[in-house]
């Protein structure tokens, strides 16, 4: 089964061909995240723009590199939620759009259950149940998926999501957005053991938060202004990247330990990250248990992973009419 997948919730616009939910003939990105650079972080308005320009040629060049036409495809799943509104919903009219005109099913696909699903692009065997932290720029969740679409979240950010607060530290150092990527950058020349950072305190066994975190970064940023100091912006970086990375990870393989969880898997943006990476290798070869992570291209926004979760959505039935809606906000578990 060929599926065209289409995401917008955020600053990628991305169109991709997925054949039976773990073949990907072609993905295409076209993001603005450059021009959001200029501005420290993603203006929606800029963001929906963009979308409405790039849709177009982005989904015919996926069809192209795929080698197949419109007739070809079997369906078209698009993100209809979370995310930006005004970006979501470019995606989902065009979505519509196309598939009224092809006279091929609309399928609904969750933002971040496309996440996970970029798992079995990398794994085509594996299968649910397992256990996922999906860390991106606007949730940070530790899920049970009991089966490729029915999810039981154990845990949560209670205030920022680990790649906002990626984000916002680069932003207080001035390093740019997107904030992950160039923290990790700088954190490679610097002391990760400099600066002492709080590990915040939280309510809930599996919840995270990093609200105070983030905080820490700044007051010593502006302290070291008032008094005049130099601040090494490396140091910073690496302290805080070691202490966020430590946090995600204890609180992935606790959850896995306590639920003797087989298999546990990482997804999201942040997923790309090297050091939580290498932190969750350790810490599953240690408890002797497997660990998933999507290829780097597979850990930020793309399409492939929504025409992959698509896939799974269209065998469970959950196709949609042509009055599907975006929405800004929507649970993993819903129903
Ligand atoms: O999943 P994603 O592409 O978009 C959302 O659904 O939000 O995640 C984007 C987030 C951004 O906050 C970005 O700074 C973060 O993922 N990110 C990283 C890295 N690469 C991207 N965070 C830490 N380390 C990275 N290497
Ligand atoms: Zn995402």
């Amino acid at each position: 089964m060929y599926i065209l997948g289409i995401e917008s919730s955020c600053d990628e616009t991305a169109a991709a061909v997925v054949k039976d939910g773990t073949q990907v003939l072609s993905n295409v990105i076209a993001s603005s995240a450059q021009e959001q650079n200029l501005y420290g972080g993603v203006v929606p308005e800029i963001a929906s723009r963009r979308h409405i320009e790039h849709i177009s040629t982005t989904v015919r060049q996926a069809l192209e590199q795929a080698g197949l036409t419109m007739e070809e495809i079997d369906a078209v799943a698009v993100t209809f939620a979370p995310g930006l509104i005004g970006a979501v919903l470019v995606g989902v009219n065009f979505a519509k759009g196309l598939a009224y005109g092809a006279k091929k099913p609309l399928i609904p696909v969750h933002h971040l259950r496309g996440h996970i699903a970029a798992l079995y692009l990398e794994y085509p065997d594996l299968k649910p149940p397992f256990l996922c932290m999906v860390a991106s720029g606007g949730h940070s969740h530790i899920v049970r998926v009991e089966d490729y679409t029915k999810f039981e979240v154990l845990g949560r950010t209670v205030d920022d999501a680990a790649g906002e607060a990626f984000d916002k530290v680069s932003r207080t150092l001035g390093l740019g957005y997107p904030g992950g990527p160039a923290v990790s950058k700088a954190a490679q020349q610097g002391n990760p053991k400099a600066y002492k950072l709080p590990v915040p305190h939280v309510e809930g066994r599996y919840n995270v938060s990093f609200s105070g975190l983030k905080t820490a970064v700044l007051n010593v940023v502006n302290q070291a202004q008032m008094r005049g100091e130099e601040i090494s912006v490396c140091d910073l970086a690496a302290s805080f990247e070691h202490r966020i990375t430590e946090i995600l990870a204890e609180k992935l393989l606790l959850a896995a330990k306590d639920t003797h969880a087989p298999v546990v898997c990482l997804a999201g943006g942040v997923a790309a990250n090297r050091l939580l990476r290498q932190q969750l290798e350790q810490g599953t070869q240690k408890l002797g248990i497997q660990l998933c992570m999507p290829a780097l291209k597979y850990c930020g926004d793309n399409a492939a992973m929504i025409a992959a979760q698509g896939y799974y959505e269209y065998l469970a039935g959950n196709t949609a009419g042509f009055d599907l809606n975006g929405l800004a906000t929507l649970p993993i578990d819903y129903q």
